[in-house]
């Protein structure tokens, strides 16, 4: 069995499509849901999922909770799903290589720190982009910057509204990111 801990701070869709892949598997198992964000829809999803979840605070975070709380559930792989803080170096370090984020966008264009959510679109507008997509990488300790697992494009107008950008992107999000995580569970089954 391999059990994975999703860390989100907003609404939690793609937490639940996550949850959702899962839920009808018998070799993976979706151990929590972590939030920083009391007020977080994604803590509705964990109660409507029969999932834990826990809310740590950053100072919490900040003095190794995080870490203590992956650590007794023996966490396979962190799945961030729209987490918006940074992941402390003492996680970071211990989880090397088995913490992914998704961000929407094509990295390297629009990260880094600030660039999340609807801010990412508006900025693909602005630009008159006319493809987007998403990124799906490994973390490290800097904002968006982890190597690259995975990216899928999708095209748009030319300063298309950043809600529609916003529309099609979830699309692909909700489409892939259970999938590469299910890829990559198995890879290191292989490995082990
Ligand atoms: C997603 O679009 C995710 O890619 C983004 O936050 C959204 C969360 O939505 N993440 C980032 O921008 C990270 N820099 P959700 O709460 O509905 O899953």
């Amino acid at each position: 069995m391999k059990n994975i801990a999703i860390l989100a701070s907003g609404t939690g869709s793609n937490a639940n499509e996550v949850a959702k892949y899962f839920a009808i598997s018998d070799d993976v198992n979706v151990s929590i849901i972590l939030t920083n964000n009391p007020q977080a829809g994604v803590l509705q999803v964990a109660e409507r999922r029969f999932l834990p979840s826990v809310v740590i605070s950053k100072q919490g975070l900040q003095k190794g909770d995080l870490l203590k709380i992956l650590n007794a559930l023996q966490i396979d792989l962190v799945v961030l799903a729209g987490f918006l803080l940074m992941i402390p170096c003492d996680v970071v370090e211990a989880y090397e290589g088995r913490i992914v984020n998704i961000h929407p966008a094509l990295l390297p264009k629009y990260g880094g720190k600030g660039m999340y959510g609807m801010r990412v679109h508006e900025a693909v507008s602005a630009a008159g982009d006319t493809e987007t997509g998403i990124t799906i990488h490994y973390v490290n300790e800097k904002y968006d910057e982890g190597d690259i697992i995975a990216q899928y494009k999708v095209s748009i107008k030319a300063h298309e509204d950043p809600e529609l950008i916003r529309e099609k992107v979830q699309e692909l999000e909700h489409k892939y990111y259970p999938r590469v995580i299910a890829g990559l569970l198995n890879a290191k089954r292989a490995e082990n």
